[in-house]
């Protein structure tokens, strides 16, 4: 069977079939593994370019006074942000470390927004010095914190305050955001939200300038976008009118979906933004705001579909009647997501792009938990050690997310483009997992 079309929607755009082999940007998917050794994670540069104009073009075109800001947790390296940089978007992060790789990559600390609900002092204290753009505040604790260091730097640090708007965008329970029953964001329908605002206003080393909230991720159902914008838009009006408040810019967040399997489309990002900046508009008009600058936050969609993971197969273990598991030279050190919440994934073996699947196999990881599985029931051509399985739509939230799980090694990851791969983050090595064990003999 020839490569199924279905496939393109998640593999890069620069995939292609040549000879029942897959490649990505003209290389050869099972060669990449011979260079830079297995596991390997390949992040496509066409696809991501490609991607983040996309974006900008999306919302842009509805609404000139729109900033698209990547939400770094979902894949975070010098390239990354240096790429994001490139393309004219900005950077969300949520740490001191995303933060230092940022600014390791040149990329300007005024363009980035800080978000998290557990800021550490030192890492509003780092974000304030390296003038930060926005310090999204999550929570009283963090709002008095930021004032004192703010004054003390001689600064007035701009801020927007998150809220937990009250919405259920229906995501899987470990990433719904909006909610009240969350750890993110002040609430607006308990007062917390406006007595944070006020005490905003009265504090002269930040300067309330927005609003924001995220509801999860991803978002298959567009209306949320329309419910937590109702909700937003009518308290920032009612902040205006009661504390003066200058609102001047909004973000209903990010969590645009990506498509991970071939029968599971995602809606396409002008349908996104056409829900958003269309509910956006409305909803200002009803409240009498003077719509404000609006940041959406794209973390997934915009890089899971540029990266790949690439896995060698080793054993396999056949029970009759009950399942056949074919291992694979990573898993849940480098993949949690399925783990964690069920993620899914589609399987190709490189090697065998064209040839018709004949058995349905569980895809294991090689970690010492019987969880660690990526792909339950996925149908593959007959295959051998050595072989190559690809797993597309790899980009966001697997490394970022890696680990060391049983001393095991984070792969390299290769940019490619054009026919060339370049290495952005060599494999690890044993000394890299000893660097910071600092025992020594008594
Ligand atoms: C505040 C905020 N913005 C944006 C995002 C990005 O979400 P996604 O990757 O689904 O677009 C997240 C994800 O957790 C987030 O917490």
């Amino acid at each position: 069977m020839p490569f199924d079309p279905a496939f393109n929607a998640i593999f890069p755009r620069t995939t292609d079939i040549a000879a029942g082999r897959l490649n990505i940007a003209g290389l050869d998917a099972q060669e990449l593994t011979r260079e830079f050794g297995s596991p390997l994670y390949v992040f496509d540069e066409t696809e991501l370019r490609e991607g983040m104009r996309e974006y900008r073009q999306a919302f842009e075109s509805r609404y000139p006074q729109t900033e698209v800001t990547y939400a770094s947790k979902a894949y975070l390296s010098r390239f990354m942000a240096n790429i994001a940089n490139e393309e004219g978007i900005g950077l969300d992060i949520v740490s001191g470390g995303e933060l230092a790789v940022a600014l390791a990559a040149g990329f300007p600390a005024s363009r980035c927004h800080f978000h998290g609900n557990n800021k550490e002092e030192r890492e509003l204290r780092e974000a304030v010095d390296a003038g930060i753009g926005r310090i999204i505040v999550d929570n009283f604790h963090e709002l008095e914190m930021l004032d004192v260091i703010a004054r003390a730097a001689g600064k007035v640090q701009p801020i927007i305050l998150r809220l937990s708007p009250g919405v259920d965008a229906h995501t899987h329970g470990k990433t719904t955001t909006g909610t009240l029953d969350n750890k993110f964001g002040l609430p607006i329908s308990t007062g917390h939200a406006e007595q944070a605002v006020a005490d905003a206003q009265r504090l002269a080393g930040v300067d309330l300038i927005g609003l924001h909230c995220h509801l999860g991720s991803p978002l298959f159902d567009l209306e949320p976008y329309d419910e937590a914008n109702a909700v937003m838009l009518a308290f920032a009006a009612d902040m205006v009118s009661k504390h003066n408040m200058n609102f001047r810019e909004y973000s209903p967040g990010g969590g645009f979906a990506s498509q991970y399997m071939r029968d599971r489309p995602a809606p396409d990002i002008n349908l996104y933004a056409e829900e958003i900046i269309s509910s956006f508009k409305r909803r200002c008009a009803e409240n009498n705001l003077a719509p404000p600058h609006l940041f959406v936050e794209p973390g997934r969609s915009l890089v899971a579909r540029a990266g790949v993971a690439l896995y060698t197969v080793g054993a396999r273990k056949h029970i009759e009647g009950l399942r056949t598991w074919v291992s694979i030279d990573g898993g849940m050190a480098d993949n949690i997501r399925p783990a964690l919440y069920d993620a899914k994934y589609e399987a190709v073996v490189v090697n065998r792009a064209d040839e018709e699947p004949v058995e349905t196999v569980t895809i294991a990881g090689k970690y010492c938990e019987s969880g660690d599985m990526l792909i339950k029931d996925a149908r593959l051509p007959a295959t051998l050690p050595g072989d190559v399985i690809a797993l597309p739509t790899s980009g966001a939230y697997n490394l970022t997310m890696a680990s060391n799980y049983n001393m095991s090694l984070k792969p390299a990851v290769v940019a490619v483009k054009d026919g060339k791969a370049r290495l952005i983050r060599r494999r690890e090595t044993y000394e890299d997992l000893l660097a910071t064990d600092v025992w020594e003999p008594a």
